[in-house]
């Protein structure tokens, strides 16, 4: 690694950061979080990998958001992340949110996918392992099972919790009704569920019909990934795709189809509005999820530094005026 060995977190990292109670919990997170979906895996640079966890730590974000088949390959990620962690953050373990998760494909066979508690137990083992962690903060069920029982799933959950192996359970990409039905059952099970993590930006509102109201009513916390649509609600596409960008790398789940020229004439359409407010088009878009009281955090993914700087910096400026909230809808034709 070509990354000075040295690190010491500037001291000032948690004056400017906004922490946001996580529902009715007593944890808070930061406004802007990062995740490590794309970027730590192990196809990817450590050195450029270990200059964004400092960075991210350095402006004040305390929680890193990580997945068993997060790479690729599927656990490289969680390396980087458990390399990283004990050359620069050992000793900041009290100071982090590390949350890992379970439900998509991770290993061959009936148990290494979907919901069961077969799984969901092994695969957290394994994610601590690679991560040369004794817990994680937040252990998310990815994604519903539609086979398997989700008392099964949530007693899971509410296991992990129990023996140790994390400090609370979130679900992920629930829909409003099973959400629901998952925190009484984890409710009764006296494990409450601390969050969910659902996408939402700009161009997918799938959340406001009606999931952010229970997320509301029962007091569950509320972090949301690809506020920026994988990128696309910055200002890379604007004249094509890039080289090394996320649409023009083939491990990604972002194609080059996704960059029509109907999505440029909206992004451009919606960068003179983050103008008019003083901001890039990344910040208007984190700003803009971030109106929403019951979201906590942001969760942006990044390939360098300087995103985090961008997505931090949107904390600048989280009102949102009627005129331009009504100027955004008139522009997404909702
Ligand atoms: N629960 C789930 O099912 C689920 C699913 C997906 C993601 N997640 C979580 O959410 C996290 C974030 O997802 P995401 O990476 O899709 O989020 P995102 O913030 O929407 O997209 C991040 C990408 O946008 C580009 N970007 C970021 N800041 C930029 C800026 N200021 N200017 C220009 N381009 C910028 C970068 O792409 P380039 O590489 O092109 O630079 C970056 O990798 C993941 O890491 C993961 O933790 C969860």
């Amino acid at each position: 690694m070509n990354t000075p060995d040295q690190y010491s977190p500037v001291s000032g990292r948690y004056d400017s950061m906004t922490y946001n109670r996580c529902g009715r919990s007593g944890l808070k997170l930061p406004a802007v979080s990062l995740g490590l979906w794309h970027n730590f895996g192990g196809v990817d640079s450590v050195d450029n990998a270990r200059a964004m966890l400092r960075r991210a730590f350095d402006l004040g974000v305390t929680h890193f958001d990580l997945a068993n088949n997060y790479g690729p390959p599927y656990g490289s990620a969680e390396e980087t992340f458990g390399k990283i962690f004990s050359l620069d953050f050992s000793t900041f373990r009290d100071e982090l949110i590390i949350s890992s998760k379970a439900g998509w494909d991770m290993w061959p066979g009936p148990y290494g996918n979907w919901g069961s508690r077969k799984y969901l137990v092994a695969s957290l083992d394994q994610s601590l392992a690679r991560m040369g962690l004794d817990y994680v903060d937040v252990f998310y069920h990815h994604r519903p099972d539609p086979e398997t029982p989700l008392e099964e799933t949530m007693g899971a959950l509410d296991y992990i919790v129990r023996s140790g192996r994390a400090l609370y359970a979130g679900i992920s990409m629930y829909p409003a009704d099973l959400t629901l039905r998952a925190t009484e059952i984890l409710n009764s099970l006296g494990t409450p569920c601390l969050i969910h993590q659902p996408n939402y930006s700009l161009l997918d509102r799938w959340i406001e019909d009606g999931l952010l109201e229970v997320l509301t009513e029962e007091g569950v916390g509320c972090i949301v990934f690809s506020p920026l649509a994988q990128g696309l609600l910055t200002d890379r596409y604007l004249n094509g795709i890039p080289e090394g960008s996320r649409a023009a790398r083939d491990d990604s789940y972002l194609s080059k189809g996704q960059v029509t020229n109907e999505m440029q004439t909206t992004v451009r359409r919606l960068s003179d509005i983050a103008l008019s407010r003083g901001q890039s088009m990344a910040q208007l878009a984190i700003a803009w999820v971030l109106r929403q009281t019951a979201v906590t955090s942001a969760l942006v993914g990044a390939s360098r530094t300087a995103q985090i700087e961008d997505a931090v910096g949107a904390l600048d400026n989280t009102d949102f005026s009627a005129e331009e909230l009504a100027a955004i809808d008139e522009i997404l034709a909702v």
